[in-house]
C-alpha cells in the first residue's frame, strides 16, 4: 500500500465527524492518518476525544488574535508543524481568509449539512423544514474562499419525514455525514480524482463523481 497521507482536522465543537474520521483511520488500509486535531475553541468537546485517542491536539483560540489573518497564520503554522498534507474541516465554524484558503487549495475539504448548493450557511435543517422539502442531506466539498462553495466530492440524501423536527432531521443527516466524510476523505487523499478548477475528474472508470448515497 502507498504511504498514508497526513491529515489535520479542524473543529469548533462536538467533533462527531472528527470522531468518524479518527475511527476510519484506525484501519491500517485507510489511506489517511490523523496527524493533528485543532480547535479554535478551548471548550470544544471533540478535543477530549482526540486526546484520549492519543492524537496530537492544539487549541488556537481565535479570541486571542487581533485579526482573522493573524489567526489563520497561526493555524497554518500549526498545520505545517504537524507535517499536514490535507485538511478536513469538521464543524469548524470560522470563515477563513482568502490567503489561508489559497495556501490549502485543493487540499482542504469541508462537510456541510445540506445538499449544496441548497442551504448554504447556518440553520440548514430549520430552513429545509420551513420550505417543506422532502429530501435533505449533506455534502463534502473542496473548500473555496466563498463559504460553502467548491467542487462536490460526495453527497448523502436523507428523506424528510412529516413528523420531523429540526433535531430529528439533524440526527438523520448527521448519521449520513459520518458515512460520507470518511469515504470522501479517502477519495481525496488516495488521488481518486483530479481537481481542475471547479471540476473533478475521476482517475479510474469505476469511480463516479460526485459520489451519491441515495436516501433509503
Ligand atoms: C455538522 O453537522 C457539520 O456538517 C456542521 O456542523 C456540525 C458539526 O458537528 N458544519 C457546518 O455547519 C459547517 N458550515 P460535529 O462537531 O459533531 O462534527
Amino acid at each position: 500500500m502507498s504511504r498514508r497521507r497526513k491529515v489535520g482536522i479542524l473543529i469548533s465543537g462536538r467533533g462527531s465527524n472528527m470522531q468518524a474520521l479518527i475511527e476510519a483511520a484506525k484501519d491500517p488500509n485507510y489511506p489517511a492518518e490523523i496527524a493533528v486535531v485543532i480547535s479554535n475553541r478551548p471548550d470544544a468537546k471533540g478535543i477530549d476525544f482526540a486526546r484520549a485517542q492519543g492524537i496530537a491536539t492544539e487549541i488556537i483560540d481565535h479570541k486571542s488574535f487581533e485579526s482573522r489573518g493573524a489567526f489563520d497564520r497561526a493555524l497554518d503554522a500549526a498545520l505545517e508543524r504537524h507535517d499536514v498534507e490535507f485538511v478536513a474541516c469538521a464543524g469548524f465554524m470560522r470563515v477563513m481568509t482568502e490567503s489561508f484558503v489559497a495556501s490549502w487549495r485543493d487540499r482542504m475539504i469541508n462537510i456541510h449539512p445540506s445538499l449544496l448548493p441548497a442551504y448554504k450557511g447556518l440553520h440548514t435543517h430549520e430552513r429545509a423544514l420551513k420550505d417543506g422539502v422532502t429530501r435533505h442531506g449533506c455534502t463534502v466539498h473542496v473548500v473555496r474562499s466563498d463559504v460553502d462553495t467548491g467542487p462536490i466530492i460526495a453527497q448523502a440524501r436523507v428523506p424528510v419525514l412529516k413528523s420531523d423536527t429540526a433535531e430529528t432531521l439533524a440526527e438523520r443527516v448527521l448519521d449520513a455525514e459520518h458515512k460520507i466524510y470518511p469515504r470522501a476523505l479517502a477519495l481525496l487523499v488516495s488521488g481518486a480524482f483530479r481537481i481542475e478548477g471547479e471540476k473533478l475528474t475521476a482517475t479510474s472508470p469505476d469511480i463516479k463523481l460526485p459520489v451519491i448515497i441515495p436516501a433509503h
